[in-house]
């Protein structure tokens, strides 16, 4: 049987605590196919919550509480989840809140969509059934379902709705034992949450939205604020750009390549070259160029070194650069004939980025510069 273990950080929740605990073990864990266990992270609470839940591990086995580290939401999760993965063997691990924001009755669909594959469950606010509360005022409203939108197109993810919620589950094998957990982004604060996502899609070989109805707090003294916000922004533009890097400098090196190819046409002609063989010649530098910069910068992680391997890997970028010549040569006179000739500027724009950009970054990392296993 899996194992799931909630991870769960209540700071000063004892008014509430007895009854989250109450309810998961005796309404929610008997229904749910898995082995659940609830771990409780505190951050030695002042008003009577330690000892209620201390109590309460007498009553029910599966149940654990512990103390954080260091300050913050975030090292309340990283905690946890070393602590679920190591002391626990947690097969899966599930993010909730303590104040009831996360419905218990939510849980069960949450790891049936895990156990039917998913690796990783996103408890989604944004998708039909779930919700964010009515009486939210509006610009609470606004600022949540807009500040949502600006992280899904700055981290390219459209297709995810919630990339805020607390509520979600990680399956522990392949994806959250593959993340260095105590080196995320902002771990003292909220906007660490988008890192770890981040880093969970990443390694997810299944993600999936399952709808959540976030609840009112019942007393609201939610710890989110503006400094919370914009720290999440800046986590999620840093995400954007950390790994587009590659592909900004393959760009870079490609427009290089489009320089030193009009620059050297001029030149061969001046020369006077033919013009087949100015072109030819032209064209065979600009690739020469693009292979060595790609080499020394874009790839450097992966540099071709020695003299055979250096043959061997320039004759197959020659390739790839006749692979793309091909693409064109099809492609262009479809496109002229599909919107009209006057219009070739644009069909050759159009090729070059959305065909030619796409095979030649795909073919450069899986076979000129793949990364050795
Ligand atoms: N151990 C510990 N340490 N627990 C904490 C800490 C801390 O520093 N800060 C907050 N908690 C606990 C709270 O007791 C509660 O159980 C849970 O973490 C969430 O804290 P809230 O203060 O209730 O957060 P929220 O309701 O404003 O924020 C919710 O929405 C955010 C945005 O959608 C949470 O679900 C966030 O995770 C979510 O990012
Ligand atoms: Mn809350």
């Amino acid at each position: 049987m899996q194992r799931v273990v909630i991870v769960m950080p209540a700071w000063n929740e004892g008014e509430s605590i007895a009854k989250m605990v109450d309810v998961l073990f005796n309404n929610e864990f008997p229904k749910i196919d898995a082995e659940m266990h609830l771990l409780i992270v505190d951050n030695h609470s002042q008003d009577g919550m330690t000892e209620t839940v201390t109590k309460l591990t007498q009553k029910y086995k599966n149940l654990k509480i512990i103390q954080q580290e260091n300050k913050g939401l975030g090292w309340a999760y990283v905690t946890g989840m070393e602590y679920a993965m190591k002391n626990l063997k947690a097969d899966a691990i599930l993010e909730m809140d303590a104040d009831f924001q996360h419905p218990p009755r939510f849980v069960k669909p949450m790891v049936d969509a895990y156990l039917s594959g998913a690796e990783y469950v996103i408890g989604s606010r944004y998708v039909k059934g779930g919700s964010i509360p009515g009486q939210w005022e509006l610009l609470r409203k606004a600022v949540s379902y807009f500040g949502n939108l600006f992280i899904r197109v700055v981290l390219l993810k459209p297709w995810i709705h919630d990339l805020t919620t607390g509520f979600r589950l990680a399956k522990v094998k392949g994806v959250l034992d593959k993340i260095d957990l105590r080196n995320l982004m902002e771990l003292n604060r909220f906007a660490y949450k988008v890192d770890l996502l981040y880093q969970c899609m990443k390694f997810s070989k299944k993600t999936v939205e399952v709808p959540l109805q976030f609840e009112p707090r019942k007393t609201d003294r939610s710890k989110f604020n503006p400094k919370e916000m914009i720290s999440t922004f800046k986590v999620a533009i840093i995400l954007g750009i950390k790994d587009k890097i590659k592909f900004i400098k393959f760009a870079i090196v490609g427009g290089t390549g489009f320089i030193v190819n009009f620059i050297a046409l001029r030149l061969f002609r001046n020369l006077g070259l033919t013009e087949t063989l100015s072109w030819a010649f032209s064209t065979e530098l600009a690739i020469v160029n693009n292979y060595i910069f790609n080499n020394i910068w874009t790839f450097k992680d992966q540099e071709i070194k020695g003299l055979k391997q250096t043959l061997v890997k320039f004759f197959q970028f020659n390739l790839t650069s006749a692979g793309a010549l091909l693409i064109q040569s099809i492609a262009g006179p479809i496109g002229v004939r599909l919107v009209g000739v006057q219009y070739d500027a644009l069909v050759l724009a159009f090729i070059v980025l959305f065909l030619v950009l796409p095979y030649n970054f795909t073919m450069y990392n899986l076979v000129i510069w793949r990364k050795k296993k």
